[in-house]
């Protein structure tokens, strides 16, 4: 079994892609909804928090984790794996620096995540090991959080917000030439994708690292042995709060209906 874990629906992004990339694997889901959201608060209390979640799906008998949350994968991963090890653990930040770092043709990359994520730097860090000379340029949006989970996905208010963050990003001001990638950085964001597309034009290449981190879990446990060869998949889902709001609002990201009495409410 493939444990997930985010701090409430938006990894079901995430999951949806692991799913696809492998069809055959057991996944058990946690959304973390009583204590969403993740991205407003300090360093040390997302780290105890995912650490929390690591051990109730390390008891669900998990043969590797995926911390499917940027926030919780930019400021907790070494905690995690060390707390985990031997079980593989993979976050979401170095899949999103690797695919942002193959799609820019120049380097200039934007990065649009919580708080909590950009203020910690992971995004930057792992764009520059990769590519040394790359631009990047982060900023916290927030509001497309509170968009994804209303529905409020396209439309004028979706735009007005897209454009109130990424116009400082995508528009040349004096020397300054614009990204040509931008990373969407935060579980909800694949939501917005076509508001954000519509805001900053045909041309800037839009990454976010569900598939990447998909691709990541397929080698990891194909490396490590511990791939399922054959039969028939599933799924299993956990929340630490409300579950007929998992169930209605997780359904859009994962795109497919959830039952209410499919999610499990657990304590962590
Ligand atoms: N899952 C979080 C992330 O990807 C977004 C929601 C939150 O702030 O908890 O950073």
């Amino acid at each position: 079994m493939i444990g997930v874990f985010d701090s409430g629906v938006g990894g079901l992004t995430v999951l949806k892609a692991l799913m696809r990339e492998l069809p055959a694997e057991q996944f058990v889901y946690l959304g973390d909804t009583a204590r969403l959201p993740y991205g407003t608060k300090s360093p040390a209390t997302v780290a105890r928090y995912a650490l929390q979640a690591a051990e109730a799906l390390s008891a669900c008998g998990i043969k590797c984790l995926v911390v499917a949350c940027n926030t919780a994968s930019a400021v907790s991963l070494p905690a995690v794996r060390a707390h985990l090890a031997p079980v593989p653990v993979i976050g979401v930040i170095e899949p999103g620096a690797e695919a942002a770092c193959a799609a820019s043709p120049s380097g200039r990359i934007a990065v649009i995540a919580t708080e909590g994520t950009v203020r910690g730097g992971a995004y930057q860090q792992a764009i520059l090991q990769r590519r040394a000379q790359a631009e990047v340029r982060a900023l916290p949006a927030p509001l497309f959080v509170a968009l994804a989970e209303e529905g409020l996905t396209d439309g004028p208010i979706a735009e007005a917000i897209a454009h109130h963050y990424l116009d400082a990003l995508f528009t040349p001001a004096g020397a300054t030439p614009a990204a040509d990638t931008l990373v969407l950085g935060c579980t909800h964001f694949p939501m917005l994708a076509g508001a954000i597309r519509a805001t900053v034009g045909p041309e800037v290449r839009i990454v976010d690292s569900a598939e990447t981190t998909a691709r990541h879990v397929r080698v990891t446990l194909a490396q490590a042995g511990l791939a399922c060869l054959g039969g028939q998949g599933g799924l299993r889902l956990l929340a630490t709060d409300a579950p007929e709001r998992f169930a209605r609002i997780g359904a859009r990201f994962l795109e497919r209906p959830i039952r209410t009495d499919e999610v499990e409410l657990i304590d962590l």
